[in-house]
């Protein structure tokens, strides 16, 4: 157990920001998503934000747009940590399943999130329709029932 919280934040940008420059497929400097419905960091104990996570609405579905851990702050609880706190989110809304299109599947996996076909998710990432997808890059799409 770590000593670390989830904090909810409304610096969007910032997240955004963040999972750019650690590979997301986020832009930078794009406006807040529509469905956006929260996002929330990590901070260490001289307050700067070590990690943040983001969930927003897409295509009726709760999804994780963006999870990431600073490097340093890695392997040691936060990622796991950040999920729990979206999916008691997602639970207390009453939301059936939390989807999100994973790069990193085992870490998702040990959430108890599962790998789902692409013909069987609904159009939840913008993945979907690039020309590279499970061509140079498979991100697996991934839901967790609740
Ligand atoms: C993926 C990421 C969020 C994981 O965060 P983290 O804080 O290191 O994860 P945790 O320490 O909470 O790990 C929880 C469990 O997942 C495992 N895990 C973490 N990263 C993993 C990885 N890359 N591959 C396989 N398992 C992984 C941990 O070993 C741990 O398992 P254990 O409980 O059996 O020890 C982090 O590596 C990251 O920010 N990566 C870059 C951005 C990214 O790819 N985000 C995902 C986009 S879909």
């Amino acid at each position: 157990m770590n000593a670390y919280k989830t904090i909810e934040t409304d610096d969007y940008p910032g997240l955004a920001r963040m999972f750019f420059e650690n590979g997301l497929e986020v832009e930078p400097d794009a406006p807040q998503p529509e469905g956006l419905i929260g996002c929330w960091e990590v901070l260490d104990s001289s307050g700067s934000r070590v990690a943040g996570i983001e969930l927003e609405m897409r295509a009726g579905e709760y999804v994780i747009g963006g999870i990431t851990v600073l490097k340093p702050y890695r392997k040691s609880g936060i990622g796991e940590l950040m999920l729990q706190t979206v999916v008691d989110k997602v639970r207390k809304l009453g939301g059936p399943r939390v989807m999100l299109v994973a790069k990193v599947p085992a870490f998702f996996e040990k959430a108890g999130f599962y790998r789902i076909a692409r013909e069987d998710s609904p159009e939840i990432s913008k993945c979907f329709t690039c020309d590279q997808f499970q061509i140079s890059c498979s991100p697996e799409i991934m839901e967790r029932k609740l």
